[in-house]
């Protein structure tokens, strides 16, 4: 296969990328968005793929955030704006409203299987937009009782009065981003939570019945292995459902890519982000992907499962920065496209009955069969060779065999009875490991995008050549 790097490839770019901080999922999809088509395409041909017999999940983002000293907690690197006024949050939700009504009209109304709202600080929305916001959906789409409905924000933000409406309107999981706990290391994201919020959050999660999952971040300025075990021990002491353990991303422009070279070394991040994924399986926490872990009586969150299954699932994003991602089939794939970013351009496009889409890129099967394998390479359920067959007619082991060599010389990988499977430092270095494997294809559509004209935007078509 033209898309598999020779084991001499890979075993070089791991060398080379292995001292880089890792980064994390949150930031990586196939292909890189660099090689997306730049296009505002109308919706009746981005939503046509969309199959009424896959799974719908819904994405809502809201980019607003508190103001913090650095600039956006000095190291996110998500769609995001500092939270000036409450009119600018309005005046947001009337164009997300719109932006909806959109693309219901064009898919129907469909039963939503998971409902997301992410951001940015989703619950920085006061309880009237909560309400306006779930009675237009009510309208829209049909959100069956139970069906899983997340919102995500910051400790402080979690109020008594927000969560009696969030728990009203049927939100019943709760994603709280901490970060870290310890008062000296949190000072370098210039937030202003307290602990005292997290642990209300919980309480009134536990009282209720609703899923609550904390967000943690590793290789943080001065943090050590013990910081993160002494995080999880809290959390779970506490009584969370779930524990994210994130490795801290770098990029662009932002306070902690311009003094990385004041963070722990590589080895120390990779110490701290295993210790704490050692101490989170030996209090019971069931590893759901090499960064999400789940009360082992809880059932999987069926967001994370929906995003590992891309290939199974429609997801439709609204709001600004907004990601989605229609696989369509592997005789006849989909696409991925992105929303422009900000609120003026989304709003100008909303405004004048146009679509917000800013760049597309159109799959082709290599991309299915790597997205298939990038999503599994994440863990558990693994990567499974008869249902690779089953769906693509060929062999995982052969498709991929210098990739297998190369990570099982390294010790990083395992095959477990047909299930490939990360192991040891190979977990933390996941998404250097899905870069490597995604690399010869964004490498063919480098020299696709090098060779078109000048002028012309094709770059799908030009990858497809390519593949
Ligand atoms: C949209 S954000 C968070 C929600 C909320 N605004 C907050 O900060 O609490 C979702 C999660 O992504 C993670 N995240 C954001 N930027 C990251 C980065 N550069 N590296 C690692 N994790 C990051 C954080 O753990 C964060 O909680
Ligand atoms: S981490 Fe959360 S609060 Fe901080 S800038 Fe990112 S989205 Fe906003």
């Amino acid at each position: 296969m033209t898309f598999v790097p020779s084991a001499a490839d890979v075993a070089a770019y791991l060398d080379q990328h292995m001292g880089r901080e890792p980064g994390t999922k949150i930031q990586y999809g196939h292909p890189s968005p660099r090689f997306w088509q730049v296009r505002e395409a109308p919706l009746n041909e981005l939503l046509a793929p969309l199959d009424p017999h896959k799974p719908l999940n819904l994405y809502l983002h809201i980019p607003f955030c508190p103001p913090t000293d650095p600039e956006a907690c000095g190291f996110c690197l998500f769609a995001r704006e500092d939270y000036q006024s409450y009119q600018a949050v309005d005046a947001y939700v009337t164009d997300l409203l719109v932006e909806l009504g959109h693309v219901a009209a064009r898919v129907g109304r469909r039963t939503l299987r998971t409902l997301y709202f992410g951001g940015g600080t989703p619950n920085l929305l006061n309880e009237a937009s909560i309400r306006q916001i779930f009675a237009r959906l009510h309208q829209l789409f049909d959100i069956p009782p139970g069906c899983e409905t997340t919102l995500e924000g910051t400790p402080g933000l979690f109020t008594p009065g927000r969560l009696e409406a969030l728990h009203e309107v049927g939100v019943n999981r709760i994603s709280i981003g901490a970060q870290v706990l310890k008062a000296h290391l949190l000072k370098y994201s210039g937030r202003t939570q307290r602990n005292e919020h997290i642990v209300r959050t919980v309480d009134f999660c536990k009282a209720r019945g609703i899923h609550c999952s904390v967000d943690l971040i590793t290789g943080w300025f001065e943090q050590t292995p013990d910081d993160v075990v002494d995080d999880v021990r809290l959390l779970h002491g506490w009584g969370v459902d779930g524990i994210v353990n994130h490795p801290l991303t770098l990029g662009g422009d932002s306070e902690f890519a311009r003094n990385k070279h004041r963070l722990p070394p590589i080895e120390v991040s990779r110490d701290a982000f295993l210790a704490g994924r050692a101490t989170l399986l030996e209090l019971g926490y069931r590893a759901d992907s090499y960064t999400d872990y789940c009360r082992a009586d809880l059932r999987p969150v069926q967001f994370l499962e929906m995003y590992r299954d891309a290939l199974h699932n429609d997801r439709l994003g609204v709001g600004y920065g907004a990601n989605s991602l229609f696989a369509g089939t592997v005789d006849r794939p989909g696409h991925t496209y992105k929303n422009v970013v900000g609120r003026d351009p989304y709003h100008g496009r909303l405004s004048a009955g146009r679509s917000a889409v800013e760049s597309v890129f159109d799959f082709n099967r290599v991309d299915l069969q790597l997205i298939y394998v990038l999503k599994g390479l994440e863990g558990s359920p693994w990567l499974d060779a008869t249902a690779y067959a089953q769906e693509f007619g060929s062999s995982l082991a052969d498709d991929f065999a210098p990739f297998w060599q190369v990570l099982t010389e390294r010790g990083w990988l395992t095959w477990n009875d047909g299930h490939p499977q990360l192991q040891g430092d190979g977990i933390f270095y996941t998404s250097e490991v899905q870069r490597c494997l995604s690399e010869p294809r964004n490498a063919g559509l480098r020299g696709a995008a090098r060779r078109r004209e000048p002028g012309s935007l094709s770059l799908g078509a030009a990858a497809a050549l390519d593949a």
